[in-house]
């Protein structure tokens, strides 16, 4: 019987404060109605606390995972954190959270490919499992968007939260779990999303924080346009290459960025709304952290062999999708 890499416990973390429509009005000149007609946020939570790094809500995220599916932390063979904003520049902030959380006998690294980030490490993980060297891989997406974006730039801080999405990765022989993936990277589309200083083109310096170059830019229009094509091209790729019709699809679990990119990859996949999982209203865009954060408020409502995609796009430009079928009844 062939092995397939399947989530079999999911869990979050989400900050306490929660950063409204109504207090950003107050920072920048924006207003409730134009924040949520061109995006759907409502509001998002917001990390608070000195030195307080993306690992402090993974590391909250991965113990409950543990106590959840009783796994004991020296259980786990390898644990990927997906993030854009580590604790630093290296170490890999996934080391960190191995240690914190006790994982002694896991080697650990991140990945980088910004909004994608899950997705990507979610496919990394996997294969892992479908190969038979592991039994049980921790895939984290988690960032603290709050610490590089600009709060008087009303066209990104509106957009981006802090959060944290955890999932375990075990292998199934039952035919669940992972079935397919389409992922793809553009790297031309670095201008239009990225963080100019602070790497080793423009290090940090004076001029650099001066400048503002420390936090997101991005072009909004000119991302939006290639979001909305090349999320529904690979979502409705995946569906089309595994014979599934709208009626087979269970769920979709797309990147919370904007909802009206959502809605229109629900439209080119001909499925009706009930079956999209949203949660960008709570928590904004987490980058790494929206898809598990997704499956983490569904799950009560998932049943084992429910057919499901996610579907992301993010700077680099990087996308794709993944088709799954989940592999035990929410509770
Ligand atoms: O997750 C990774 C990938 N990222 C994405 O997928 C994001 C893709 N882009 C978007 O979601 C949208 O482009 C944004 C939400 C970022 C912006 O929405 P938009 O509908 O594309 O707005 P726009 O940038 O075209 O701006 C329209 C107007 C402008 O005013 P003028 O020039 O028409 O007078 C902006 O200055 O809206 C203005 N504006 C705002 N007004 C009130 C921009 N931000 C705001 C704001 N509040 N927060």
């Amino acid at each position: 019987m062939s092995v397939n890499a399947a989530i079999t416990a999911v869990e979050g973390f989400l900050p306490d404060y929660i950063l409204t429509n109504e207090e950003l009005s107050k920072l920048v000149d924006t207003n409730d109605e134009w924040i949520t007609s061109r995006t759907g946020i409502k509001e998002r939570r917001i990390l608070k606390g000195k030195e307080k790094g993306v690992s402090v809500m993974a590391v909250e995220a991965v113990k409950q995972l543990l106590l959840k599916s009783g796994t004991r932390p020296e259980e786990i063979d390898l644990l990927i954190l997906a993030s854009v904003t580590p604790d630093y520049i290296f170490p890999a902030s996934a080391n960190i959270i191995s240690d914190k959380i006790g994982a002694v006998n896991a080697w650990s690294y991140d990945m980088n490919a910004a909004c994608s980030g899950f997705i990507y490490a979610l496919i990394t993980a996997s294969q892992f499992i479908k190969s038979g060297a592991y039994k049980k891989v921790v895939v984290v997406g988690a960032d603290k968007m709050s610490t590089i974006i600009d709060y008087h730039d009303r066209s990104t801080c509106v957009i981006f939260g802090d959060g944290c999405g955890a999932v375990l990765l075990e292998p199934n022989t039952e035919g669940l779990g992972i079935q397919d993936f389409l992922c793809r990277a553009d790297g031309s589309g670095c201008r239009h999303l990225f963080q100019k200083a602070g790497g080793s083109v423009k290090p940090p310096s004076q001029e650099t924080v001066d400048l503002k170059e420390h936090f997101v830019y991005q072009e909004g229009q000119a991302v939006f346009k290639v979001a909305v094509k090349q999320m529904a091209d690979v979502s409705v790729e995946m569906m089309k290459r595994n014979n599934l019709k709208a009626d087979d699809v269970a769920w979709l679990v797309p990147h919370q960025a904007n909802q009206r990119i959502i809605q229109a990859v629900q439209e080119r996949m001909e499925l009706p709304a009930s079956k999209v999982m949203m949660n960008i209203h709570k928590y904004g865009n987490t980058t790494c952290g929206t898809i598990p954060l997704c499956l983490w408020n569904y799950e009560s409502q998932l049943k084992k062999g429910d057919n499901i995609i996610l579907s992301s796009f993010g700077g680099g430009f990087t996308w794709g999708a993944v088709y799954l079928k989940w592999a035990y009844n929410g509770k």
